[in-house]
């Protein structure tokens, strides 16, 4: 079970978590989506794709800096074997890395791919348009990252599923709107800033950027999220910061057309929508 450590000094946080069973997820599509919308986090305890599960009891990479003995055997197209490619492989390149057998690496790459396609049939169930998939798989112990939103531009649909013994330890309590209102008058100045320079619409990637220097001294809650416990989050509107953990599937889908949407949906989803009224409030205040 997912264990949340509450921190009662936290300010201005309207996040929340909203647990699920695998078996309601279903019939709770509505509630669902909504607080996916709205910048919540969806959490499945413990949740079991239809897959051999006992193929993802490997030891997790030592180090994130650990290189594989089997890095040498890998394909051509996977020898950049910088940094990140091992510490955010994608699924093929992670299989590889697990298991220097050719056959072996097969039946895990497959393995991966099964729960990527069911992972996404629960976005499917919620958004109903058709989606593109991929996956990074993430073996090695981690290092911490900053208390942040991520700041890719564009709409991406995410789940983290924790695969190790040792929790997923994240600190999080904020949403993007909620940093918007804390910090409103230096929020203000910033857009007004940047409009001079850019004359346009600003992007998630600066814009949360900019976020992301305010918060550093925010307080926040722990979770710490359980082996197969599975939560979707629009990392973009909701602040997250990685502690510790050593195994983890992120899965990722991009909408296949995203005017298929209806109208009410893809407004809440785009993230300068999502993010529009609280901005021109500060904006009306300064
Ligand atoms: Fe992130």
């Amino acid at each position: 079970m997912a264990e949340l450590i509450p921190n009662r000094k936290i300010e201005g946080s309207s996040f929340k978590i909203v647990k699920v069973s695998q078996e309601a997820f279903k019939d709770s599509r509505d509630i669902i989506l909504e607080n996916y919308l709205a910048g919540n986090l969806i959490l499945i305890e413990k949740y079991l794709p239809e897959v051999d599960i006992n193929q993802f009891n490997f030891p997790a990479l030592q180090t994130p800096n650990y290189m594989p003995d089997n890095i040498s055997s890998l394909t051509n197209k996977y020898k950049d074997i910088s940094h990140w490619k091992i510490k955010k492989a994608q699924a093929r390149t992670a299989a590889q890395l697990i298991h220097t057998d050719k056959k072996k690496a097969e039946i895990l790459l497959a393995t991966m791919h099964s729960v990527e396609k069911q992972v996404g049939n629960l976005f499917y169930q919620l958004f109903q348009v058709p989606i593109t998939s991929y996956s990074t798989w993430r073996f090695t112990r981690t290092n911490h990252t900053i208390y942040h939103l991520d700041d890719y531009n564009g709409i991406l649909l995410r789940a983290f599923w924790n695969l190790s013994t040792c929790p997923r330890v994240w600190n999080i309590g904020h949403n993007s709107n909620d940093i918007i209102k804390l910090f409103g008058n230096k929020v203000s100045t910033f857009l007004q800033e940047s409009a001079k320079q850019t004359r346009g619409e600003i992007t998630t990637r600066k814009f949360n950027r900019y976020l992301n220097t305010l918060i550093q001294d925010c307080e926040r809650h722990t979770i710490k999220f359980d082996q197969y416990d599975l939560w979707l989050i629009d990392s973009v509107k909701v602040v997250h910061q990685l502690k510790a953990g050593d195994k983890l599937g992120l899965f990722n889908y991009k909408i296949n057309e995203v005017s298929k949407l209806a109208n009410t949906i893809v407004e809440r989803l785009n993230y300068p929508n999502y993010i529009r009224s609280s901005i021109e409030n500060v904006i009306k205040k300064s």
